[in-house]
């Protein structure tokens, strides 16, 4: 908890600074720590995001979407009886954990930093997409290029949040 306070104040500077909010940095009134805390969390959703948007959102997009996100392409089998009734449901399933039509952070029932850490689990254990849907093709495997991409973004993001600062 000290040390957690303690990287929360040497990150606050930087945070108003990177904002151009110089007239609080001036003034000698500590701001409270409720703000502190929404104001550096905001700023750390905002630049996750636009590291998402740049290099982890194509990927997702492409492996991922097909259930988090808006679904474009069913697989050939999905006419299949049986088999649209349990894709229709994995769907279900997969929004009701984490939704990524929008930006991040995602519509779940977890907090942005649990999140973050279950992405960061799928790209170091490769369990997603599920595996009987790899079978049929429909979604491939996590490169190793991408689970690194993956992997550096949720660990800084994961930094970012926990008000560390990670240069
Ligand atoms: C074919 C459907 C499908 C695809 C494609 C898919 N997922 Fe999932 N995902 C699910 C389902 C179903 C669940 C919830 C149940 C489970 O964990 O199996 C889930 C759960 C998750 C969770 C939450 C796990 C937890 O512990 O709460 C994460 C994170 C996740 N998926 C990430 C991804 C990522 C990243 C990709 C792309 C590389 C992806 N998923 C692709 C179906 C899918």
């Amino acid at each position: 908890m000290k040390t957690l306070t303690i990287s929360l104040s040497l990150l606050l500077p930087f945070v108003l600074f990177a904002h151009g909010d110089k007239e609080h940095t001036e003034t000698s009134t500590p701001i409270q720590e409720t703000q502190t805390s929404s104001a550096s969390k905001l700023s750390a959703y905002k630049s996750i995001n636009t590291e998402y948007l740049k290099k982890i959102q194509p990927i997702f997009e492409k492996k991922c979407f097909d259930c988090h996100g808006k679904v474009k392409n069913f697989p050939w089998y999905y006419v299949v009886p049986g088999v649209k009734q349990m894709i229709d449901y994995d769907i279900k399933e997969a929004k009701k954990h984490i939704d990524m039509s929008g930006n991040f952070p995602f519509i779940s029932h977890e907090s942005p930093l649990q999140d973050l850490q279950s992405l960061k689990e799928v790209a170091i254990e490769n369990d997603m997409p599920p595996f009987r849907y790899l079978l049929g093709h429909w979604d491939a495997k996590l490169t190793d290029e991408e689970k690194q991409l993956l992997l550096e973004w949720s660990d800084q993001s994961i930094l970012k949040l926990k008000g560390v600062r990670h240069e």
